[in-house]
């Protein structure tokens, strides 16, 4: 993850400055931090508050004669520019994940599966403190910045914190859009939360390993299931199969024991579409994140084989209607905003770009749509 693209411009990525066109700078602009040259080396202009007209042709002229269209800002005034630009709000990972309460809550994830680890047993207080934080964060928070949590690519090595975190959010989400009550909302989450503890008690050589698996390694695997509803034997019935059949499928196709759709409880239903939905956004050692609208083709495309149809359609348009007004990023880099889906294909919606007067793009055909745009580090 070098540079990334945005709007044919190189960017750096992974560092506090940003590099962008001197065009995107406008008078009035507030300059809470110093403008520097293209290389980041020298302070053009230094902080003050607004940005007037003779400060923006000094930077112009700069341009001229260096013979360049570019200068080098911070990432909190790229933000802001970007915003502009692209007319919708532009989350700050970082700062979403630190305000949500959503890193205490990866920490804690952490510390659990340290203890499952050497213990080989649940830790009742740690994750009673997590159920806690996530009423929390489902209580208090809107859904598209929930789901924005969820979206965020992080690095492929805090998957398994991650992931459980997101796949309690989500089941938690699932069950509010089905109009469930608060208490079965709080029991999908605490299944979604722990429906992988199995896999804290395979061996590290397989779990940690960023090769494919072989046909035996994932037949272990796949014991995960009954691991983690052996260590949940002190937690109700509802929990303990939810954690055994998130991986059964409508077909029966699934495993541990390969049963049919009806026979699998809600909450492992639940559970599986927001399992797949969140390895799918995830960043993972063979492969980077996908986009939320490939999760949602895939789950639609599965729907009634292996997924209950009825909660991936409440999925889905609950998701659909988050995303709409996003920023995302195409596959050429060209950051727009989503204007409406394209029902005939989920995964190339409709992506307006070039601000508020922007066309409109048919990204079907044309561009693939990466993902949803966090700030200035992206994949190329
Ligand atoms: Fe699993």
């Amino acid at each position: 993850m070098e540079s990334s693209k945005t709007n044919g411009k190189s960017i750096k990525a992974g560092t506090e400055l940003v590099r962008i066109p001197i065009d995107m700078l406008y008078e009035g602009l507030s300059l809470s931090q110093d403008i520097y040259d293209i290389n980041g080396d020298v302070v053009l202009l230094y902080r003050d508050s607004t940005l007037d007209k003779e400060q923006l042709d000094k930077l112009k002229n700069y341009g001229k004669s260096a013979n360049t269209d570019s200068v080098s800002v911070s990432v909190k005034i790229y933000r802001g520019l970007m915003e502009r630009y692209l007319s919708c709000k532009i989350s700050d990972p970082e700062e979403l994940e630190a305000k949500s309460g959503y890193a205490d809550m990866v920490v804690e994830m952490r510390s659990m599966a340290d203890y499952v680890r050497l213990n080989e047993e649940i830790p009742h207080d740690i994750v009673g403190r997590l159920s806690e934080m996530i009423i929390k964060i489902l209580g208090n928070m809107s859904y598209g910045d929930i789901l924005d949590l969820v979206n965020i690519p992080a690095d492929a090595e805090a998957y398994f914190s991650r992931h459980s975190v997101n796949a309690a959010l989500l089941s938690g989400l699932i069950g509010k859009w089905m109009g469930l009550s608060e208490g079965d909302v709080n029991f999908l989450s605490l299944v979604g939360l722990l429906h992988d503890c199995g896999k804290l008690v395979l061996p590290d050589s397989i779990i940690k390993t960023s090769r494919s698996l072989t046909y035996v390694e994932f037949e272990v695997v796949k014991m995960h299931s009954i691991y983690g509803y052996e260590l949940l034997s002190e937690y109700s019935d509802g929990v303990k199969y939810g954690v055994r059949d998130h991986h059964e499928r409508l077909d029966a196709g699934g495993y541990p024991d390969g049963i049919a759709g009806g026979s699998v409880s809600l909450a492992a239903r639940v559970v599986s579409i927001a399992d797949l939905y969140a390895a799918i956004v995830a960043n993972r050692p063979w492969r980077a994140a996908l986009s939320p609208f490939h999760a949602l083709s895939h789950l639609e495309a599965f729907a009634d084989i292996k997924f209950d149809s009825d909660i991936v359609e409440i999925f889905k348009n609950n998701i659909l209607e988050q995303l709409q007004g996003r920023p995302v990023q195409l596959s050429d880099g060209t950051l727009g905003v989503v204007e409406e889906m394209n029902s005939k294909d989920l995964e190339y919606p409709y992506v307006r770009i070039g601000g508020l007067e922007g066309n409109i793009v048919k990204t079907y055909g044309e561009f693939f749509c990466e993902g949803i745009y966090f700030g200035p580090i992206v994949s190329e």
